[in-house]
């Protein structure tokens, strides 16, 4: 009997241990698989890992869709201590910054769907030997030099950055990642990539669903890249300046552009359509690629357009006077600024000269003698030359001279009339009589 209520206890013992107080794999609050190496606590509600207690084998750990944020020590801990773990996933959570880990064996981190508003990677990972990295889906609006500074002798390969209303990557942000091959940045607010001449090692870019206008120099000059992706960009124009007629001259193999869902001008892409006749390897969805304008052409397929066809109408001069265009603008621009900058500086200069002491107030009471001096100069002169001029305009002005003669015409009638009405036979003004009859009284 004792021995019995003995066993029952032990069991029961057994049964609370492994429910109340085991690991997430012994009290089933998870899901394990493969000898408790692979384990996942998704949808868990969890804000916090109180209470909460991992297999010391986890090599894989995903924690997605919970609340955990990483921002207290002990929380850390319980991912540090987890000397096997090589995998780990916190998708959709509340991360607002990187956790700072120091867990050196993490080889796959995936942060997708946080709040993150930096792509910084905090000190503790500059032993890390990560390979594998997603930020997507996140807040981080650019990406700056310091970010990646820690992964300097990381082994990261694959980067991913999509979806994140990134707008801005300095030049230089990448430069530590000597051995990064794959970087995604797709669905972005991108317009250039100079990042890409200082990635040593890349070989794959994505750049879908970005706000480039037009393929990116950067295309020719990378040799070591290998498939670049401008799917569903803003891309209209691919003319014989695009660096995708260096790829046909150079003997250039297995490269690779993703051009679909683009917006093509497709008159003024007679070039690349010609392109895709001749060169058809490099662009590997070609047979997807549709006209946008003009609207005679808009939605038809690319490849089977024939430029020779093509009633581009003034489209083709225009274009080649547009290209023409834009050589010479290329060739010209820096000269003219250089003009236009040599002009201005001898402007200053002559102006400087004309005005040497701009900058005190004793020169401008000079200038203001030399003017009051000037003026009264000028005063001075001006009663007789305003005399001078009227009897210029009275003698030389023919109009001005036969008025004066009607006027005195006027005045001799109007005398005229005075003596009449002096005379009593013409009714006048009385003034006038008197006035006029004063001189002829005498
Ligand atoms: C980490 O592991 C050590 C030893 O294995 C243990 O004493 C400690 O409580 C663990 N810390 C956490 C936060 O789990
Ligand atoms: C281009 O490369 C191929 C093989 O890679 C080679 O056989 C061919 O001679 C090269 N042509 C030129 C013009 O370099
Ligand atoms: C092009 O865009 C449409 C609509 O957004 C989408 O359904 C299609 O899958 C895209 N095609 C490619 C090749 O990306």
């Amino acid at each position: 009997m004792i021995r019995e209520l003995i066993s029952v206890f032990l069991i029961t013992d057994l049964i609370i241990n492994r429910v109340f107080s085991g690991d997430v794999c012994a009290n089933k609050q998870c899901q394990c698989s493969d000898g408790d190496t692979l384990v996942h606590c998704d949808s868990k509600g969890w804000k916090n890992l109180d209470g909460i207690d991992f297999p010391s084998k986890v090599i894989t750990l995903t924690l997605i869709r919970n609340q955990l944020k990483f921002d207290t020590v002990t929380d850390r801990a319980k991912i540090e201590n987890l000397s096997l773990l090589i995998d780990l996933s916190i998708n959709q959570n509340i991360l607002g910054t990187i956790p700072p880990f120091n867990q050196a064996k993490i080889r796959f981190l995936s942060l997708q769907d946080n709040s993150l508003v930096s792509a910084e990677f905090p000190s503790s990972y500059s032993s890390s030997l990560l390979k594998t990295i997603s930020l997507s889906n996140n807040k981080i609006r650019s990406i700056n030099v310091e970010d990646f500074l820690s992964l300097r002798d990381s082994q990261l390969t694959k980067l991913s950055i999509d979806s994140s209303s990134i707008s801005k990557i300095d030049q230089n942000s990448f430069v530590q990642l000597k051995k990064l091959q794959a970087l995604s940045l797709k669905n972005n607010q991108l317009k250039s990539c100079e990042f890409l001449s200082n990635l040593p090692s890349l070989s794959s870019i994505k750049l879908d669903g970005n706000q480039f206008t037009s393929l990116p120099q950067q295309l020719a000059t990378q040799e070591k890249i290998k498939i670049f992706s401008f799917k569903h960009n803003l891309i209209s124009i691919i003319d014989e300046l695009s660096p995708l007629s260096r790829w046909s001259k150079i003997n250039t193999t297995n490269v690779q552009v993703f051009l679909a869902n683009n917006t093509f001008d497709c008159c003024l892409s007679l070039w690349f359509i010609r392109f895709l006749k001749t060169s058809p390897q490099f662009v590997p969805d070609a047979s997807l690629l549709t006209c946008a304008t003009p609207l005679s052409f808009k939605g038809k397929l690319l490849i089977k357009l024939n430029p020779d066809d093509m009633n581009c109408g003034s489209d083709i001069p225009s274009k080649s006077w547009w290209t023409i265009g834009r050589i010479i603008g290329i060739a010209i621009g820096p000269a003219c600024l250089l003009i236009l900058g040599v002009a201005m500086i001898t402007m200053v200069y002559i102006y400087n000269r004309r005005y040497p002491s701009r900058s005190g107030y004793i020169p401008i009471s000079e200038h203001d003698d030399l003017y009051s001096n000037t003026n009264s100069l000028f005063s001075e002169r001006l009663t007789i030359p305003i005399g001078e001029d009227d009897d210029q305009l009275l003698t030389h002005n023919g109009f001005g001279s036969g008025r004066s003669l009607a006027q005195s015409d006027v005045l001799t009638q109007a005398t005229t009339e005075g003596i009449y009405a002096t005379d009593g036979s013409v009714a006048g003004d009385s003034h006038i009589q008197e006035a006029v009859s004063i001189p002829r009284s005498d």
